[in-house]
This record gives C-alpha cells, sequence and structure tokens, in this order.
C-alpha cells in the first residue's frame, strides 16, 4: 500500500494512505487521547477527546476519524488542545453521578484518569440541568448505571458488531440521550446473551458485573436455604 508523508508535532511520520491521524500518531509513538474510540468497532467521532490541530484547518478536527494527506502538518498537544481537552472533560463531568469513592471502576476510570492527567479537579465547573436514571439490574450478571455514561457507544458497538446481537443502542435525542433497550426494556428481557463485552469496553463505570460474593457466602454457611 502507498504511504503519504506528513508531520507530527514537527516530526517526520510516514503512514499507510488511508490512515487516519491516530493511526498515524500511534506508528510515531505520539500519544492522543482517546475516549469513544474502540479500533475497528467504534471509529464514530463522538467525544472529541482526540482533536488536533492540522495545519489549514479552521477547526479543530477529531484524530480518530480524520485521515491523513500528503505533507499534512499536525499538532497533538498545544494550549489550544489542551483548553478544549479540559473542557471536553467538564462538560462530561457536568452529567456525571461524581461518586467516584464508591465506584467499582474508580482507579480503574479512563474518565478518571484523564481528568487527572488534565488536571480537571472542578468536577461541578458547569452547573445546571443534570439526567438521573434508574439502575438497570434487571439482567442476571450486570448492572446498567446511566448516571455515569458518558454516550461513548462503545457498548453499543461491541454488543452489534463483535457479538452480533444489537440488543442496546442510543434512545431519544439531544441532552435526554441515553442507551438503553428499545421500549424501554430492561437488559433482563433482551435476547442478550450476558457475554459481558459491553462491561469490558465500558471506559467508566456506566457497566458492571452484579455481586454475588454474599449468596455466595450464604449458601456456604447454609447450603439448605439454596437448595
Ligand atoms: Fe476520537 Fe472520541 S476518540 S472522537
Amino acid at each position: 500500500m502507498e504511504n503519504v508523508n506528513l508531520k507530527i508535532n514537527g516530526l517526520e511520520v510516514s503512514a499507510p494512505a488511508g490512515s487516519t491521524i491516530l493511526e498515524a500518531a500511534h506508528l510515531a509513538g505520539i500519544k492522543i487521547p482517546t475516549l469513544c474510540f474502540l479500533k475497528e468497532i467504534n471509529e464514530i467521532g463522538a467525544c472529541r477527546m482526540c482533536v488536533v490541530e492540522v495545519k489549514g484547518a479552521r477547526n479543530l478536527v477529531a484524530a480518530c476519524v480524520y485521515p491523513v494527506t500528503e505533507g499534512m502538518e499536525v499538532y497533538t498537544n498545544t494550549p489550544k488542545l489542551i483548553k478544549s481537552r479540559r473542557r471536553t472533560l467538564q462538560l462530561l463531568l457536568s452529567n456525571h453521578d461524581k461518586k467516584c469513592l464508591s465506584c467499582v471502576r474508580s482507579g480503574n476510570c479512563e474518565l478518571q484518569q484523564l481528568c487527572r492527567e488534565y488536571g480537571v479537579e472542578d468536577e461541578n465547573y458547569f452547573e445546571g440541568k443534570t439526567n438521573h436514571y434508574e439502575l438497570d439490574d434487571s439482567a442476571a450478571h450486570m448492572i446498567r448505571d446511566n448516571n455515569k455514561c458518558i454516550l461513548c457507544r462503545r457498548c453499543v458497538a461491541v454488543c452489534e458488531k463483535t457479538q452480533g446481537i444489537g440488543v442496546i443502542g442510543p434512545n431519544n435525542r439531544g441532552f435526554d440521550t441515553f442507551i438503553g433497550s428499545a421500549f424501554d426494556m430492561g437488559l433482563g428481557e433482551t435476547s442478550c446473551v450476558s457475554c459481558g463485552q459491553c462491561i469490558a469496553v465500558c471506559p467508566t463505570g456506566a457497566l458492571y458485573e452484579k455481586d454475588y460474593t454474599n449468596q455466595i457466602i450464604e449458601a456456604i454457611a447454609d447450603p439448605d436455604k439454596y437448595v
């Protein structure tokens, strides 16, 4: 395949034609932050964490979906980009249940990690309307907590493209958008096969496995109760 030559942060980079800026940066060992991106599964440019500056372009572009071209000059870490990513994180936090201390993903949360990396400490920078959702605990194996969902759609993509099931998707529009099953059904009422792939790709604590530890301890202590 033909290669194209470009510069990223002043570094000469050669990448296969048709690559995205994110892929070219990866080849050059340059890290660009991402949140919604899942290689070949969810390349939809939704979260805007991966924004970069391209010389001559009027706006910031999403590196995960923007193709490289011959002679392109890209910048990945300018003050303007850092400000933009910080703003994106502040906006995500403005409608996010911030009970991180009790969250199962605390310490292993991509949103939390990026906030730390970008010094986003004021989690209430934007105040205003917030959404409140009931937990969906209808499935035997997992819980969906849409109060922690950032609408990255990774779960939707793996359910449909990797597992071939497609029982979840975006509902409503705009600020009222939430991920769930059609017709207000709980996940337990759908043909979900409990593969857990959606949990594995969720970048926050919006999806997590049910914890049956107490029942197991009880069953060991009193087996008759469970026969
Ligand atoms: Fe590129 Fe989300 S990672 S827009």
